[in-house]
């Protein structure tokens, strides 16, 4: 522990001539609050050195730096354009400086995008850094290759961490052991697009996958006509053991806990594709929450949801409810969150 100490005290030696000087002290009559900004840069002068952390490739790459200045409200570090650190930085800019502060017992995490300072503000930024650190101008030349590139921290967050935070948890094994939250479901078939409006909107509002149940022999308008008692969905809604097929497989619903179906009523009840829907699903859907919804011309939910629970025994079928076309998201997370 020691050696590793006195390691990393060697290492800010090294760059303690990088640190730059401390900022003139605020008026004492009419202290201003501290910006983010100013925050950094005290934490990072306080720590004399600080470690910015980089990605080559899938390595990550750690090296202490010393340098920073608070220009036009924004902490700026510099590194060499013919260092790797600046090459890792350009090839993805994601990074993170750490500063452990000697007294306090914290420690600043600051990430971010490193965003290179551009044009004017570039040759501002950079006789800045040289001006504080003369003795580096024989590195630093400004010739091609031999430039200090001057960063910012972009999409920033900066965290000032406790090292030991009360309640430190050293060992928690129940967390591995305790279920997933389980996940939820929107199913939903609908001829005309309106039920499926709704179900969008529904599982966008309780953050659900979303499945269309979608017929393998799509319905036409003729298909639909319930005025004629020879369409196919007037023969089907008749025949109790219909079961039209569906197109493609049904997602495994081993995840989920709850699974909305929705649907327009048909006859007063659920269309025998949805009945095709619960019963090829009904071992998978067993334990399960189902809530079932729908839309409609008028009609209210009839016995659907009796009818699904016959199809799918070991479900936990919900009444359910029948909702207007223009059902807000707020109305149906309000009505979804209560499953
Ligand atoms: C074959 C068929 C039967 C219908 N039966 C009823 C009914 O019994 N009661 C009712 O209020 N609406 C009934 N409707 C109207 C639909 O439920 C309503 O238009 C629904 O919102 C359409 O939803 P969709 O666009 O998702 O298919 C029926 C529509 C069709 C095509």
């Amino acid at each position: 522990m020691k050696r590793t100490l006195t390691t990393l005290l060697a290492a800010a030696a090294c760059v303690a001539a990088f640190a730059q000087q401390p900022a003139p002290a605020a008026d004492a009559a009419a202290p201003t609050p501290k910006t983010p900004a100013m925050q950094i840069d005290d934490l990072l002068s306080g720590a004399g050195a600080f470690f910015l952390a980089t990605a080559d490739g899938d390595q990550p790459k750690l090296r202490p730096l010393g340098a920073h200045h608070v220009v036009d409200g924004k902490v700026w570090l510099g590194v060499g354009e013919f260092k790797n650190v600046y090459r890792q930085l350009v090839a993805n800019p994601k990074c993170e400086v750490v500063a452990l502060q000697p007294e306090g017992g914290k420690w600043l995490r600051w990430t971010g995008r490193a965003a290179f300072a551009e044009g004017e503000e570039r040759e501002k930024l950079e006789e800045i850094f040289l001006e504080a650190m003369p003795h580096l101008r024989k590195i630093y030349d400004k010739s091609p290759g031999k430039r200090m590139m001057c960063f910012t921290l972009a999409d920033a967050r900066a965290e000032l961490i406790p090292l030991m935070p009360p309640g430190e948890v050293l060992l928690d094994e129940t967390a591995a052991a305790a279920p997933a939250p389980r996940k939820a479901l929107v199913a939903c078939f609908s001829a005309t697009g309106t039920t499926k409006g709704v179900a969008e909107r529904l599982a966008a509002a309780i953050g659900a996958d979303f499945f269309e149940i979608v017929p393998e022999k799509p319905y036409t308008a003729a298909d639909r006509d319930w005025r004629n008692q020879e369409s196919r969905s007037s023969v089907e809604m008749a025949d109790r053991a219909s079961r039209p097929a569906i197109a493609g497989a049904a997602p495994d619903l081993a995840d989920y806990g709850t699974v909305y179906v929705g649907f327009p009523i048909w006859w007063y009840r659920e269309p025998s594709i949805v009945d095709t829907f619960v019963e090829g699903n009904a071992a998978a859907l067993a334990g399960k929450t189902v809530v079932p919804f729908a839309t409609s011309g008028g009609s209210g939910m009839g016995d659907s949801a009796k009818n699904i629970q016959a199809l799918a025994p070991d479900a936990k079928v919900a009444e359910g409810r029948r909702f207007r076309a223009d059902a807000t998201s707020d109305d149906l997370k309000t009505w979804a969150d209560g499953f």
